[in-house]
């Protein structure tokens, strides 16, 4: 008796734990599930703000021509600044001689020596010097930054082999690449407006940027002469042109983003009566700071953009441009990571903002391998978050297209924007903001030279702006527009037009 009630109650108590412990387990799944499913709306409201359906990114056409119509027509009438060149001679391909070029504007800074022939697209050596820019000289003086880059332009003059000795009373001549918004009052001269890709030396804004560098290569004996300024934009479109004359506009797609074009100098209404009256002109359009209503905005875009150094400013580029993709992705993997435990305890170096850079989360996005090793091995390195389950990473793989395919789609509705304004979309153009109606202008050939690492080494992104770009403009059209991508555009351009507007003009 004692025995069987106590085999019993061994019996009982064990059905009671194994209940208890199923109970457990089950809770565990269902809360589980309950975290899952957070994860998943995260994914699901981020994919449906970030929104490009082709209707979409046609109001997003509409909106650039219109804009651009307005930064033509007065000056501060849009956040297209619309700004002149006062490039109006592009290179005719008789240039000839060695010309030089200083880019500056993103990660990068390089020093470039042209040769030139004298037939069209001559460009017989060309040789670039490249480097990083010192994060501490991007928000030092300005007095810094061109003795830094003066240094760098004597050791490479020093460096020069034969061949490149001055005739006397020559000077060599340099174009300047600044990518940033300058207010140019010549070819060679402009006062910079304002900084954007994280630089930040205040005495330089409001200051003539030729000038600032002139005067620090005279201080180091250079006999250098700073004959251009030009804007990385309006660089590559020169060298686009030099190669083939169909090229209407030049497109960066990189740290920063910007779009430059041609346009007549009769339609650049807001200085009617200084500019000649016929011919056309480069414009940079500084399209990063281009806002419209249209633009499919989500809250991380709004955080980031009220995180940065510059709110209010440069839209266009924080939903584009290589300095913010990874950021944005960033900032949803680490909602996600706030909404559950699939992570384990919230990694502190992934609330660090810019640690996933945008090369890394390219290189996430386009992980091949079965198990995504890759991801693994940047959650981990980059981020401190090991042991991610493959189905978590297949998430945060899909973070990366949605940011990069948003991304991709609104760059090809800009340049789309573009081609509407100058009449090369089929559609007709665009008169007094109003879009005429379709079927009055011949389809021609339309070149888009377009450089930056986005666009050039980021597979997808060039995918997805391509497919945008046929989307909207429809095969009939797009078959007549080709984007041409130019190597080293900015900095070689930059030396083309230096040719151009050489004072050795016996060297043309
Ligand atoms: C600058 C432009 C530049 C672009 C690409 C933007 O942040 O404002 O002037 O062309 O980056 O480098």
């Amino acid at each position: 008796m004692g025995k069987v009630s106590f085999g019993l109650a061994v019996a009982v108590s064990c059905a009671v734990a194994s209940t208890g412990i199923a109970a457990v387990l089950v809770v565990r799944r269902v809360r589980r599930r309950r975290r899952w499913n957070r994860v998943l709306a995260v994914l699901k409201e981020f994919e449906e703000a970030c929104s490009t359906s082709v209707g979409r990114l046609r109001q997003v056409v509409d909106a650039m021509a219109v804009e651009m119509h307005a930064g033509l027509a007065s000056e501060g009438g849009s956040k297209l600044k619309m700004l002149l060149s006062f490039v109006q001679n592009l290179p005719t391909g008789n240039e000839k001689g060695i010309f030089y070029a200083l880019d500056i504007g993103g990660t990068y800074f390089r020093v470039l020596r042209v040769q030139l022939g004298d037939k069209r697209s001559a460009v017989v050596e060309c040789d670039v010097e490249r480097q990083p820019i010192p994060q501490e000289l991007m928000t030092s003086t300005s007095e810094d930054l061109f003795d830094f880059i003066t240094s760098s332009l004597k050791q490479f003059i020093e460096k020069e082999g034969g061949g490149s000795e001055l005739l006397p009373g020559r000077r060599r001549d340099l174009g300047l690449t600044f990518s940033f918004p300058v207010k140019q009052t010549s070819v060679s001269s402009g006062h910079l407006i304002k900084w954007t890709k994280g630089f930040r030396i205040k005495d330089l804004v409001g200051k003539d940027v030729a000038e600032c560098l002139q005067q620090a290569i005279n201080k180091k004996g250079l006999n250098v002469r700073v004959s251009t300024l030009v804007n990385d934009a309006v660089g590559t479109l020169t060298l686009g042109h030099y190669h083939d004359p169909d090229t209407v506009a030049g497109v960066i797609i990189g740290t920063g983003t910007n779009a430059c074009y041609l346009e007549r100098t009769d339609a650049i209404i807001k200085c009617q009566g200084l500019l000649r009256t016929s011919g056309v002109m480069a414009i940079n359009m500084e399209w990063g700071n281009f806002w419209s209503a249209h633009l499919p905005r989500t809250s991380y875009d709004m955080d980031l953009d009220v995180d940065s150094p510059n709110p209010n400013d440069q839209g266009f580029e924080k939903m584009i441009s290589g300095m913010y993709l990874g950021e944005i992705a960033r900032r949803v993997i680490f909602r996600m990571a706030q909404e559950s435990d699939f992570f384990g305890p919230v990694s502190p170096r992934l609330s660090v903002p810019f640690t996933l850079t945008t090369p890394l989360m390219s290189a996430m996005h386009e992980d091949e391998s079965g198990d995504l090793r890759e991801v693994t091995r940047i959650l981990d390195h980059a981020l401190g978050i090991p042991n991610v389950p493959l189905k978590v990473r297949r998430l945060l793989v899909k973070v990366c297209d949605i940011v990069t395919r948003r991304a991709a789609r609104l760059a090809a509705a800009g340049i789309v924007g573009i081609l509407k304004k100058i009449g090369r979309d089929g559609s007709g153009g665009v008169t007094s903001g109003k879009t005429r109606g379709s079927g009055d202008s011949k389809i021609r050939r339309t070149v888009v030279a377009i450089e930056g690492a986005l666009y050039t080494n980021y597979r997808s992104f060039r995918e997805y702006l391509n497919e945008a770009l046929d989307e909207i403009l429809g095969e009939d059209i797009s078959q007549h527009v080709t984007l041409q991508v130019t190597e080293d555009g900015s900095g070689v351009g930059a030396a083309l037009l230096a040719a151009c507007h050489s004072s050795n003009s016996v060297d043309k």
